[in-house]
């Protein structure tokens, strides 16, 4: 049901107010010469310092592109201010943004919602920002916000709104707000609506558990380093399934045996790699792991695709579903058609924007049950690589951790983490 969910980002940041301040800074990545628009009255910076008005204006930058292609060639800078809150709108200061690999592709062009591309932050063409992950705290609010005060923390409700940016004005109703902050850190807060509530989805929804076998049944997935394969691992662990786990091999032996055992710190029960899984040996270890078969593997979840994926979907149990939320090959899924005809297996895709706009009551409890988990100890903080943004960091550093994503064998999720004030 999930898989051929197409839509355009509906959203859209809520109206920044021009004011007379604005000052259109645009710094274009990959170009030597900062380009810089004409401003009409006043310079955003002062001494290096963002600059504030007495007016209420707040200084903000966000990523923003024009037109799609790779991070590095097509992201930049855009300064603008934010006038004060009216009515329920909220004025907002990053606190932490993952990178995900949706945000590339979705700035590449190759994603199924695409922001609009709109002038309202005063870009001189219209644009786009980049992100739909982050956490941010709320610096300000409008006469008329009522669930909201100054120093809370909140997500976006919804993807597509643009997270990359210092500072952002929005309408309460776009917000969730982080309703206990204790024990919970940026890094959490900022990427807990997308890959911890894809693994919960998927496996809460595709798969009918006997909860009265539990520790007697299994899941098996790939890319199970990312962060989605993280948040199955725990929330296997939590729920009482088992789970192979299918990791590329690292550059020495050593590496690779401390990816696994990493993962199996956070409770994964069997880490094996790509070569052992496509290797003849593989159903062999599946026999002995599953006791002949009487524990079934009754899930597969894959972001990889390509012969990754028909070997996971060769061990499933009759009946079982394979899961597909992501093709980190870019190859195609192809399935032997017996699996299909003798084993009645199903093939679904899932994509949480589409289900998130679908379910938006559902999304906020399934964050708030993750949190739970969090605050609770077992949900571990996924490795990141942290880019830290600066008021006077430049265009081109943060498009250069942007452009690593997709990179692979990282040492952890790019995270932007903004060090500026309100
Ligand atoms: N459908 C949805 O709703 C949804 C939601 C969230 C994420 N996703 C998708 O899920 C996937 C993982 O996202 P994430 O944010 O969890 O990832 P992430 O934490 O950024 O990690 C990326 C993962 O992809 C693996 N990878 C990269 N290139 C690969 C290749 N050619 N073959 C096999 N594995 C490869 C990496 O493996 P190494 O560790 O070996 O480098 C790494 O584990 C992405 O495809 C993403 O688009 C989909």
């Amino acid at each position: 049901m999930f898989s051929r969910c197409v839509v355009r980002s509906a959203t859209a940041t809520s109206p920044i107010q021009t004011s007379f301040l604005r000052t259109r800074l645009s710094s274009f990545v990959g170009s030597t010469t900062a380009r810089q628009c004409r401003s009409p009255i006043s310079s955003p910076q002062i001494d290096g310092r963002r600059y504030i008005s007495a007016y209420g204006y707040t200084q903000a930058k966000a990523l923003v592109y024009s037109k799609y292609g790779e991070p590095k060639d097509v992201l930049r800078l855009h300064t603008h201010s934010i006038s004060a809150p009216n009515g329920t709108q909220v004025n907002l200061r990053l606190i932490a943004a993952p990178l995900n690999p949706a945000d590339v592709n979705q700035i590449q062009g190759v994603y199924p919602s695409k922001p609009p591309f709109e002038t309202k932050l005063g870009t001189l063409e219209p644009s786009a920002i980049a992100g739909n992950e982050g956490a941010f705290e709320v610096i300000a609010t409008g006469a008329a916000v009522k669930g909201l005060k100054k120093g809370d923390w909140v997500i976006m409700k919804r993807t597509g709104q643009g997270t990359w940016r210092t500072h952002a004005q929005m309408d309460e109703s776009q917000l969730i707000k982080i309703e206990d902050q204790t024990g919970l850190s940026p890094l959490q807060v900022s990427t807990v609506s997308v890959n911890p509530v894809t693994a919960y989805r998927m496996i809460k929804d595709f798969c009918d558990w006997d909860w009265l076998r539990a520790g007697e049944e299994w899941l098996i997935q790939n890319g199970a380093n990312s962060g989605v394969g993280r948040a199955a691992i725990q929330l296997g662990r939590e729920w009482g399934i088992k789970t192979i786990n299918v990791v590329r091999e690292r550059k020495t032996p050593e590496e690779t045996e401390a990816l696994k055992q990493e993962l199996k710190d956070l409770g994964a029960t069997v880490v094996v790699t790509e070569t052992e899984l496509l290797s003849g040996d593989f159903k062999n270890i599946v026999k002995e792991v599953t006791k002949q078969g009487k524990e079934p593997i009754r899930l597969a979840l894959n972001c990889v695709g390509g012969k990754n994926a028909t070997a996971l979907a060769k061990v499933l149990a009759p009946g079982s579903h394979m899961v597909t939320y992501g093709a980190m090959s870019k190859q195609p899924v192809a399935l032997p058609s017996g699996l299909l005809i003798f084993k009645d297996l199903v093939f679904d895709g899932f994509w949480v924007s589409k289900w998130g706009d679908k379910n938006p009551q559902l999304k906020e409890n399934t964050i708030k049950d993750i949190l739970q988990l969090t605050r609770a100890g077992k949900f571990k903080d996924i490795p990141v690589e942290e880019a830290k943004w600066k008021w006077d960091t430049d265009a081109t550093e943060l498009a250069t951790a942007v452009q690593g994503t997709l990179s692979g064998y990282r040492g952890g999720k790019g995270l932007l983490k903004f060090e500026g004030d309100d």
